[in-house]
């Protein structure tokens, strides 16, 4: 009898220990504990998101305690609460002498769809096994699906520049670009990507050489703005935002748009994405990582909502806030 209820109360206190880690989110709590709809960790850092037929796909860096395990991809139909889908790109196990074999470094994954391929293309940093970060490499790997599991293809210096931090922009004509920290990240670097999207092509020039890092770019009507971090590392430091209304420039520095305790370190965090809220006008949510290095798993997610008024913009620290809280920009 006395075993039964030991026996009952543990399964109980179970029960009640898996529901309550795998909530049901109403709203965004940045840099708290965001688990997926299993009760697991979400684990997809220097991540990216896109929107395809009613739900959004979150990509990024599947991490250990500090080892670099692929990419991560989770869907979700409200943003708040995330699916586990799958690894959509493994670190090759097989093969030591592929450039993804395991023991690499991939980061900052991004996921554009090609609408003439008909194929997911994913570019990444890649870091090459054994060699730190000395190979500042892209790497790019495609799908069918947009949950992958992706193909490996290729990796490379663009155009023959060292690339690190990275990001993809897909602009409204079907264009896309690769924009990447290069020359041991002094300069920011903006490429056209081929038609396909797998390789950089010659149009490839400097944005700036203000050692920036970790670009996020959306745009606003006509202007894009770009925001990136400072190079410190897994530290934080502070942001600046640049706009232009050509991405290959001029880019104007309008500062530092995060407002709120500590905005003059990002909140704690580094920029990753900005994402276009779906239905909402010129509605966007900056994604940032607030990094964990004695633990990179348990990295924790900032994502606020950005304001843009007449081009000005601003990010505002909320300690919980809603998608209903958002207002269409002007
Ligand atoms: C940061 C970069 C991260 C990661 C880290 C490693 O500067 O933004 O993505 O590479 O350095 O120290």
């Amino acid at each position: 009898m006395k075993r039964i209820l030991i026996l009952t109360v543990v399964l109980l206190s179970g029960v009640y220990l898996a529901s309550a880690q795998s909530t049901r989110y109403t709203a965004f709590e940045p840099a708290s504990v965001w688990n997926d709809t299993d009760g697991n960790i979400i684990n997809a850092h220097g991540g990216g998101v896109i929107f395809v037929k009613n739900k959004y796909y979150w990509f990024g860096e599947k991490r250990g305690r500090g080892a670099s395990e692929g990419v991560n991809v989770y869907s979700s139909p409200d943003l708040l609460n995330w699916k586990f889908e799958r690894l959509a790109l493994a670190t090759d196990t097989v093969n030591a002498q592929s450039d993804i074999a395991r023991g690499c470094i991939m980061e900052r994954p991004k996921v554009i769809y090609n609408d003439k391929t008909g194929q997911y293309v994913m570019w990444f940093h890649l870091e090459l096994k054994g060699q730190g970060y000395k190979a500042a490499r892209a790497g790019v790997a495609v799908s069918e699906n947009v949950t992958g599991p992706f193909r490996f293809i290729n990796s490379f210096r663009p155009n023959g520049h060292m690339s690190r931090d990275m990001t993809l922009f897909k602009d409204d004509n079907g264009d896309a670009y690769h924009i990447y920290s290069s020359r041991e990240n002094y300069d920011l670097r903006i490429s056209k990507l081929s038609d396909d999207y797998l390789f950089p092509t010659s149009k490839d020039t400097l944005l700036f050489s203000n050692h920036r890092e970790a670009p996020a770019i959306f745009k606003h009507k006509k202007n894009y703005y770009l925001i990136t971090s400072g190079c410190t590392g897994w530290d934080p430091n502070k942001a600046s935002l640049h706009i232009a209304d050509n991405l290959f420039g001029p880019w104007k520095n309008l500062g530092d748009p995060m407002i709120g305790p500590n905005s003059e370190l990002t909140f704690g965090g580094q920029s990753t994405y900005v994402l276009p809220v779906q239905g909402k006008k010129g509605a966007f949510i900056f994604m940032a990582d607030k990094w964990n290095p004695r633990n990179l798993i348990d990295s924790r997610y900032i994502w606020l909502p950005v304001s843009v008024n007449d081009g000005k913009v601003e990010i505002r620290w909320r300690e919980r806030w809603d998608l209903k809280a958002m207002k269409d920009s002007k």
